[in-house]
């Protein structure tokens, strides 16, 4: 089976790398397409995201992703965004549920971060009106609100989810989330048997922040969606910096695509020192594993990471030990057998 690998930078390669060795090592035979893209293909070919790669992952349909770093300043569009909105792949899926293991204050986080990946406020819509002036336009089209609200009630009937939160700011962005929140209403009538509320995106932080255990499926706004996902991180985290960014993995969905990659950025701060944790991208290929039909393994190599985590050996500093991704990989592929 073929699959497009984008390995990215600063600890991309590191942490790609340990999850390919990982799905090796289940024994589901991937044929890794490498595709550059991030600072590597700046260097090479003049651009962070050659029009190659798009054409590779139009062409295998399937990626796995490391990270890749935007630089802040003119001139610069995320790569990321390039990607989701080049591909057309809407949606952002980011499960982040407490792990075994991992110290946290909160116990019982199980929850689903459903985001909108291609308009909203990182629509890319930017431009300046006069010198001093700037001005970012929040896009909200009816098709693409109706089909994120659908893909997230559509997750949770798939997954025996109870529960879906639509969360916004329709009070104060009349227009853009009045719309959106008219199109999550009309959407959620068709799911009556799956549970439905709407919330003010501010609200949701503050019960995130106090007892998460109440949500289940949320679904946002392409900015909302990138604030919440990283909040939710932290909920899982374990005590080191970075928090839970080396566990949470993620999934960009489209209708013929799809992206498998972590919450997290390319960590510049710990790159080529070997610290980085592998688990959010090994977690983030098990998922891969799932869409391609190799469930199975998927599953295993799930139940490896939980198994590595409990026994704490070979940890990576985020999660309180003294190891290297290295390490940690090595327990991961130990445990595939146990
Ligand atoms: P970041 O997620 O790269 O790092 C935030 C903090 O978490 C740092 O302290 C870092 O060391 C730690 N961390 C992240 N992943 C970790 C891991 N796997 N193991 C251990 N510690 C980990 O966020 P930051 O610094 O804001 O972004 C760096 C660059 O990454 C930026 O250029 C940004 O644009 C890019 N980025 C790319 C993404 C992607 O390609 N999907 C997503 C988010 C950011
Ligand atoms: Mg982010």
């Amino acid at each position: 089976m073929q699959i497009v690998l984008i390995e990215g930078d600063g600890i991309g390669p590191e942490v790609t790398q340990a999850a390919c060795r990982v799905v090796a090592a289940t024994g589901v035979k991937v044929d890794w397409v490498k595709a550059p893209a991030g600072i590597p293909a700046a260097t090479q070919f003049g651009e962070p995201l050659p029009e190659e790669t798009l054409e590779m992952i139009r062409r295998y349909r399937v990626a796995l992703k490391g990270p890749c770093t935007t630089p802040v300043g003119k001139g610069y569009r995320s790569i990321n965004v390039r990607l989701r909105q080049g591909l057309e792949l809407f949606a952002s899926v980011r499960p982040v549920n407490t792990m075994p293991g991992v110290k946290t204050p909160y116990e019982k986080v199980d929850l689903i971060v459903v985001r909108e990946n291609t308009e909203g406020l990182y629509a890319g819509l930017e431009h300046e009106v006069v010198p001093g002036v700037v001005e970012s336009v929040r896009l909200v089209t009816r098709g693409a609100a109706e089909r994120i609200v659908r893909f997230a009630f559509e997750l949770a009937r798939h997954r025996g989810r109870k529960l879906v939160t639509f969360c916004h700011k329709a009070d104060v962005m009349r227009l853009s989330d009045g719309l959106f929140l008219e199109c999550a209403r009309a959407v959620a009538d068709d799911y009556p048997f799956i549970q439905f509320e709407e919330k003010p995106v501010d609200n949701v932080c503050l019960e995130l922040a106090m007892d998460p255990s109440g949500f289940d499926v949320l679904v946002m706004e392409n900015l909302f969606g990138d604030v919440i996902s990283d909040l939710a991180a932290g909920l899982i985290g374990g005590p080191g910096p970075g928090g839970g960014l080396g566990l949470v993995p993620g999934a960009n969905f489209g209708t013929r695509y799809a992206v498998f990659e972590a919450v997290h950025g390319s960590a510049p701060d710990i790159a080529g020192k070997g610290w980085a944790n592998p688990i959010a991208v090994v977690r983030s290929a098990a998922l891969m594993l799932e869409h391609v039909g190799r469930g199975e393994a998927g599953a295993r190599i799930e139940r490896a990471v939980i198994r590595t985590l409990q026994a704490g050996v070979g940890l990576t500093r985020d999660l309180g030990g003294d190891g290297t991704t290295t390490t940690i990989t090595e327990q991961i592929i130990k445990n595939l057998g146990a």
